[in-house]
């Protein structure tokens, strides 16, 4: 399983791939938002940033909804740096424009994808990655662990190569339910990533190792 951090923070991006475990990063106009980015230059400097930090996998999400505007802008998105990954979300143009990336060989994150029918589509327009948003059904009183094992069970029964990046990650047991259920991604805050970490056990036994340890020397 392929852990991302969905932040557009340099320094929460630096913390996780120092752990070693990162495989890549996620980004909405949201987070970019949050840091205060403004304007289309310091948008791109702030991605091209965010490449330097880490190995691969940037996704960087498209502000405009028709498909002539996507395609522009998510080109020039992938021009930034060749470890972007272009974010369009769950829109009539943007699966022609995630047809059109694919096509071309640029790798594609489908976003604010809340169905099993909303899957498919991503995956036969050759998405990359497809993102399904667990926490905002939890939010509705749905059950976004279930569309989670729904979509890799599709997937499975026809070999769609697009992988389930699963997003909207709230705490450390969704993390580990979508790792149950296959997820190939799973992109968590930075908070997730290091509770996975905490054990009171795993505290306890330490303290005591150590307490043990100066009776050693
Ligand atoms: C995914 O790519 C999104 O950026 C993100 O996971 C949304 O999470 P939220 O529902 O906590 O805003």
């Amino acid at each position: 399983m392929k852990f991302f951090i969905d932040t557009a923070n340099l320094e929460e991006i630096k913390e996780a791939h120092a752990l070693g475990v990162l495989d890549g990063v996620t980004t909405n106009p949201s987070l970019m938002a949050k840091e205060g980015i403004v304007g289309a230059e310091n948008i791109k400097a702030h991605y091209k940033a965010i490449c330097d930090i880490v190995e691969d996998k940037v996704s960087a999400e498209v502000l405009s909804t028709s498909y002539e505007e996507m395609i522009k802008e998510g080109e020039e998105l992938a021009a930034i740096d060749p470890k972007i990954v272009v974010k369009i979300p769950m829109i009539k143009d943007g699966v022609k424009a995630i047809k059109y990336f694919s096509d071309k060989g640029i790798r594609t994150n489908c976003t604010l994808v809340f169905s099993v029918g909303q899957a498919i589509l991503a995956a036969k327009a050759g998405a990359t990655y497809v993102s399904p948003f667990i926490g905002r059904l939890d939010d509705i009183s749905s059950d976004g662990l279930q569309l989670i094992e729904d979509i890799v069970t599709v997937y499975g029964n026809f070999g769609f190569t697009t992988e389930v990046l699963a997003a909207s990650v709230r705490h450390v047991m969704h993390l580990v339910d979508c790792a149950r259920l296959g997820a190939d991604v799973a992109t968590c805050p930075l908070n997730v990533i290091n509770g996975l970490l905490k054990h009171p056990l795993t505290d306890s036994g330490l303290e005591k190792f150590l307490a043990d340890a100066q009776k050693l020397s």
